[in-house]
């Protein structure tokens, strides 16, 4: 009778304890007061990027700044404003998934204040849609060539170290960089060994947000007040495909001095990995795996010649934190769009050594002369407003 007692009593505690637990989130909302410090009203955009550096698009043109009380937040800054009449607040979180992560997670204790949340940050690419050869045939391929400064827009993104693989395994074919890694698992392997690789659940709101952006990107107003390439990225691009001609006998036909093309999420999304990769290997699996996320998500059929490999460290820690915070607060649905400005290839130029094997080519650039990169953070954040 008395153990009987105490059964039930554990039951009903153990009852309430679920209840409670349910009703509490562990990562809970912020006073108003708190969220205050930088948000001034509902419906604020939340323009985000790694480097403190790189908004500087958007600081250059803001008003009525709120800066965030010093020792308040784990983003390295943080602050409100009004950009073209919008509220926003606008964030560098640091560089890497577990930084982006963490700043969005504080942000998200406001989510009341929140109407989208706009990613912005340069990236590697595939110089070409598909690349310039893909394993296992590495023909020389004509695709639409790819610029520097040219925009990635997706809610999509997905880890690239989700997969298992030897030294021997991925690095086989060394020097010829025709050679598919092999791997176990892969984009497929979400599960409870690696968590989430893939972030593409279907969300009408972020899907919404990519084309409103893609589409105003495109808007032929807009699109002539883009920033143009300057001369080293030009210099840069033109080099960069007469070497690779050379190698691979083909003509490319980039339009270097073309302002930049804005690509959408069916063919491309971020591969995430904090590990500085360039080859073709690794720029085909990225191309392969980000194929299958997109066919996963969008029920679509692309193969890795149709896909943009992106390279970057954030998007699946911002993805990351938004998913996990929408399971815990279904009310907060918050859309969100990584936009990624290309600053560098995926690979250097080619040279085909005998019908099939391919080598890399000595491409090296001073970084000093060549990198524009207030161009494309200006490019990439411009793509944001
Ligand atoms: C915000 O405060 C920090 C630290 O005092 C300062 O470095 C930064 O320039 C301020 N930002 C703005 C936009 O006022
Ligand atoms: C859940 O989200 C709603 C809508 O954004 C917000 O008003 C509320 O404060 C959030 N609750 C918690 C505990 O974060
Ligand atoms: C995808 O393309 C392949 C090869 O062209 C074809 O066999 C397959 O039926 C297509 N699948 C879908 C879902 O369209
Ligand atoms: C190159 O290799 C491919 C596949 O191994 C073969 O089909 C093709 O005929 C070869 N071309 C030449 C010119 O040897
Ligand atoms: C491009 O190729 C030319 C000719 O081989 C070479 O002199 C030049 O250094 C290459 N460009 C770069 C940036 O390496």
């Amino acid at each position: 009778m008395k153990l009987g007692a105490a059964c039930l009593l554990l039951i009903l505690q153990t009852g309430i304890l679920q209840l409670t637990s349910a009703a509490t989130p562990l990562i809970t909302a912020a006073t108003n007061q708190e969220c205050e410090d930088v948000f001034t009203k509902t419906g604020t955009t939340v323009l985000m990027s790694a480097d403190p550096d790189e908004p500087e698009f958007y600081t250059a043109n803001v008003e009525d700044v709120r800066n965030s009380t010093a020792g308040s937040t784990v983003c390295p800054t943080k602050y409100g404003a009004t950009l073209l009449g919008q509220p926003v607040v606008i964030v560098a979180s640091g560089e890497g998934q577990l930084n982006a992560a963490l700043c969005l997670t504080e942000l998200l204790r406001c989510s009341a204040y929140i109407k989208e949340v706009i990613w912005s940050g340069t990236a590697g690419a595939s110089s070409q849609i598909g690349g310039a050869i893909t394993p296992p045939a590495c023909v020389a391929e004509n695709h639409q060539t790819v610029g520097l400064g040219d925009v990635c827009v997706s809610p999509f993104s997905l880890a690239w170290e989700c997969f298992e693989a030897s030294w021997s395994d991925a690095c086989k074919g060394f020097p010829d960089v025709c050679s598919a890694p092999d791997y176990d698992y892969g984009p497929e392997a979400t599960n409870a060994d690696y968590g989430d690789c893939v972030y593409n659940r279907f969300d009408d709101a972020s899907l919404e947000l990519a084309d409103e952006i893609v589409a105003a990107a495109r808007d032929p107003n807009s699109y002539a007040s883009m920033p143009r390439r300057g001369p080293t990225t030009q210099q840069y691009m033109s080099e960069y495909f007469g070497n690779m001609s050379a190698g691979t006998g083909l003509s490319y036909s980039p339009n270097a001095a073309d302002a930049a093309q804005v690509f959408d999420y069916t063919v491309c999304m971020e591969t995430t990995s904090l590990y500085y990769w360039t080859g073709v290997p690794w720029d085909y699996l990225a191309r392969l795996f980000e194929a299958q996320a997109v066919n996963q998500a969008l029920g679509l059929n692309q193969t890795a010649e149709d896909m943009i490999a992106v390279t970057a460290e954030e998007a699946t820690g911002i993805s990351a934190a938004m998913y996990h915070y929408r399971q815990i607060n279904g009310s907060a649905d918050i859309p969100f769009v990584i936009i990624r400005g290309f600053s560098d290839y995926t690979y250097p130029p080619l040279t085909q050594t005998a019908n099939g094997s391919w080598q890399a080519q000595e491409f090296n650039v001073d970084d000093s002369t060549t990198n524009e990169h207030t161009y494309y953070f200006t490019r990439t954040a411009y793509s944001g407003v």
